[in-house]
């Protein structure tokens, strides 16, 4: 907890560098296999990586991926700074045939919150074929399911605020990447912009990191036991799961209305935004203006937390008996 530093020491100010940054970093980097650089959000993080793109380049990205990602593209790309290619990144065909001069792809898998599924070695490697810098959102599967590094990236990102943290108490972002370079690059970007974390953020992300296998194990098992009875319950009309991980998506019957009155009528799930945490949460993604007009208004995004699973279930089927 400093802002600065005597004199003739490895830090000089708090812009640059923190012991708890540094801890949170070395185990992050492990975890994925890279060199961590922290920011003081998951989008703080974003916009470094996006920075690396040079003035007038071209990202591919994931048509599906978190709006706030799009959002800041899409931004950028009206200010004259990058040119944008969306694409549907879980089409490999499509995906090779944007790659011609493309600078970076952009990849989130799972996506939220469609929670579809991107072929990372295939679109990574062809990435690299064509020259672009791989970015994989991996904030959806946490390096407990993925490790897109090893599956040829160049940068992972994670919004930190959710799985690798846990508690819905903070807000955190890391870039990791293999190549050093790219890291001093990224810790430079992050020393004059000021995107940094505070050292208490990093410190309870530390503690978090420590039961990220727990969590994710427990969450994922609820997930798979909720996926496998929604389908069953005559409200919903589609389930939307990956297979792996916490996230479930569900589309009820009826209209906007009705999947709102479902979020309001649980009592276990906190209906709030952000996921991640070791409580359940769910939101209608559509509440947001910006989210994508794909996204369907009646579709629910439920994140799985580590309660009871029939606690969990007679709480959401009550809700969608009397909602939907
Ligand atoms: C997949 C994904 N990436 C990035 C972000 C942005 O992270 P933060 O909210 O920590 O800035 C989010 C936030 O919801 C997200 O879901």
């Amino acid at each position: 907890m400093a802002s600065t530093y005597h004199a003739g020491g490895e830090i000089g100010y708090g812009r640059y560098g923190n012991p708890t940054w540094e801890m949170f970093e070395a185990a992050v980097g492990a975890l994925e296999g890279g060199v961590a650089t922290s920011f003081a959000s998951g989008m703080a993080a974003t916009a470094a990586v996006l920075d690396l793109v040079p003035p007038g380049g071209v990202v591919v990205a994931q048509e599906q991926a978190y709006y706030g990602t799009i959002a800041l593209l899409r931004e950028h790309e009206r200010a004259g700074r990058l040119q944008v290619r969306p694409v549907d990144l879980t089409d490999i065909g499509a995906a090779r045939a944007a790659l011609d001069g493309a600078d970076m792809v952009w990849a989130e898998s799972p996506t939220n919150p469609l929670l579809l599924v991107a072929d990372l070695p295939a679109v990574m490697g062809a990435a690299r074929e064509a020259g672009a810098l791989g970015v994989v959102d991996n904030t959806f599967a946490t390096p407990v399911l993925a490790r897109p590094l090893r599956s040829g990236a160049a940068v992972v990102l994670h919004s930190a605020t959710k799985y690798l943290s846990g508690h819905s108490d903070l807000l955190l972002g890391a870039a990791v990447v293999a190549d050093p370079a790219l890291a001093e690059r990224l810790v430079a970007h992050r020393g004059r912009h000021g995107g940094v974390p505070a050292a208490f953020e990093a410190w309870l992300a530390l503690r978090g990191l420590r039961t990220l296998h727990v969590r994710m194990q427990r969450a994922q098992a609820n997930a798979v036991t909720l996926a496998q009875r929604l389908p069953g319950h005559p409200s919903v009309t589609r389930v939307h799961y990956p297979g792996s991980g916490a996230m479930v998506s569900l589309e009820v019957a009826g209209n906007a209305q009705s999947a709102d009155r479902v979020c309001a009528s649980t009592s276990v799930w906190v209906n709030a935004t952000s996921l991640g945490g070791v409580e359940s949460s769910l939101e209608r993604r559509r509440r947001w203006p910006g989210e994508s007009t794909d996204v369907p208004e009646t579709l629910i995004r439920l994140s799985a937390g580590i309660e009871d699973v029939e606690d969990l279930w007679a709480d959401l089927s009550a809700a969608l008996d009397g909602g939907g």
